[in-house]
């Protein structure tokens, strides 16, 4: 089988799995228990802590361990609005988000914030000018994700900032979720107040991430209860899924450098490949993380295309893994205003690190077979 639906989710690191479950049959005391055990327990987690603040250059106190990208980015919403809003109740979202923030800041509106959307080119990059006329005094929240899930562009974040912080004091969230072990994601260089990751995109578990702040910056839980995660997100922290986090994190970071070389040459490979279709439009703009390939074929269903190739064992998916199952139109290739033509017919490649040069090659071959049997040339 050749999986090429990595942002979806990825395939669990074996050291990431052997990590899990050496946590689990060894340090499977509660990390909040008074007891020599719980105590073990507890270093064990606040040593992956530190390994995660250290990447990310924040202070250990301050990443939060969540049951992934949807909590972090919900509790970044909710927690940041609510915690700041005596600086006011404006908040500005990109209209790209994930759903996990978009209907987040939907419910905003309902709970008497101001939401106003942040439009995007048609290549799918927010417009800086439209957030420099939006930003106002009163803007509490502004929230762009760094590489987007359905076309990997990524967004101009240090610009946004340098935006942001010249006319507000809002805070600035970024998902991270598909940028994280693909491109250098850090507070320093990005300015942002609050990063999501997910584990399960960068071959860590599901159900397990976090949420990191920049030193000094502070939340509201949306979770109430015994006061774990230092009063941030109660619940037993599972020990076993932070250790692995931390694990999944520190192997996506080695030798990012060559890992981003190899899956950019995997990325033109196919780029140059789907262009010489004259039916195909390529939907990911230039200015996009290597490992997402966004296109479209003309006048064709996306699902068709999909189920072709699965019958010959290559795994793909539609614009995300979110709408493959939805009926309606992927937000983000509206908020593009992709034509009629091309809408319907999108499919994302995504890779991983592990992805392989034989496998780019036998896609190619399966790809053109499926094509030459749908459009009968
Ligand atoms: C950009 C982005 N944010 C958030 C999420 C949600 O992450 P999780 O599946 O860990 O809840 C995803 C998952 O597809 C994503 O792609």
């Amino acid at each position: 089988m050749i999986y090429f639906d990595n942002s979806a989710t990825t395939k669990v690191h074996p050291e990431v799995l052997n990590t899990f479950v050496t946590v689990n049959e060894k340090f499977w005391a509660n990390p909040a228990s008074i007891h020599t055990f719980g105590h073990q327990t507890n270093e064990l987690l606040q040593s992956a802590r530190e390994q995660i603040a250290a990447i990310l250059k924040t202070s250990s106190e301050k990443v939060y361990f969540t049951s992934g990208g949807t909590e972090s980015n919900n509790l970044a919403i909710f927690g940041l609005a609510q915690k700041y809003k005596q600086r006011g109740k404006h908040v500005l979202i990109s209209e790209i988000e994930h759903p996990s923030i978009i209907e987040a800041a939907k419910k905003m509106n309902e709970l008497g914030f101001e939401v106003e959307w942040i439009p995007v080119d048609s290549e799918g990059i927010i417009l800086l000018e439209s957030v420099k006329k939006s930003i106002r005094n009163d803007t509490v929240l502004v929230s762009v994700m760094h590489v987007n899930n359905e076309t990997g562009a990524i967004q101009p974040i240090e610009e946004l900032s340098n935006i942001v912080r010249k006319k507000s004091r809002a805070l600035i969230h970024m998902d991270a979720v598909q940028s994280f072990g693909k491109i250098p994601v850090n507070f320093m260089d990005l300015d942002v107040d609050s990063i999501t990751i997910s584990s399960h995109k960068i071959h860590g578990l599901k159900g397990s991430g976090l949420l990191a702040l920049k030193k000094f910056i502070e939340i509201e839980p949306i979770l109430y209860g015994g006061g774990q995660e230092s009063g941030i997100r109660s619940g037993t922290t599972s020990v076993p899924l932070a250790v692995s986090t931390a694990k999944a994190m520190r192997l996506s970071m080695e030798n990012l450098g060559s890992k981003a070389v190899k899956l950019q040459s995997l990325s033109d490979d196919l780029i140059e490949f789907l262009q010489s279709f004259s039916f195909i439009k390529v939907i990911s703009p230039t200015k996009k993380a290597p490992h997402i390939i966004s296109f479209s074929v003309k006048k064709m269903k996306g699902e068709v295309l999909i189920n072709a190739l699965q019958q010959q064992d290559v795994i793909v998916s539609t614009s995300s893994a979110c709408s493959s199952r939805q009926t309606k139109t992927s937000h983000v290739l509206k908020a593009m205003h992709i034509s009629d033509d091309y809408i319907k017919g999108v499919l994302r490649i995504s890779l991983s690190t592990i992805s392989t040069q034989q496998e780019v090659d036998q896609f190619k071959i399966v790809f053109k077979h499926v094509m030459n049997v749908i459009k009968g040339d």
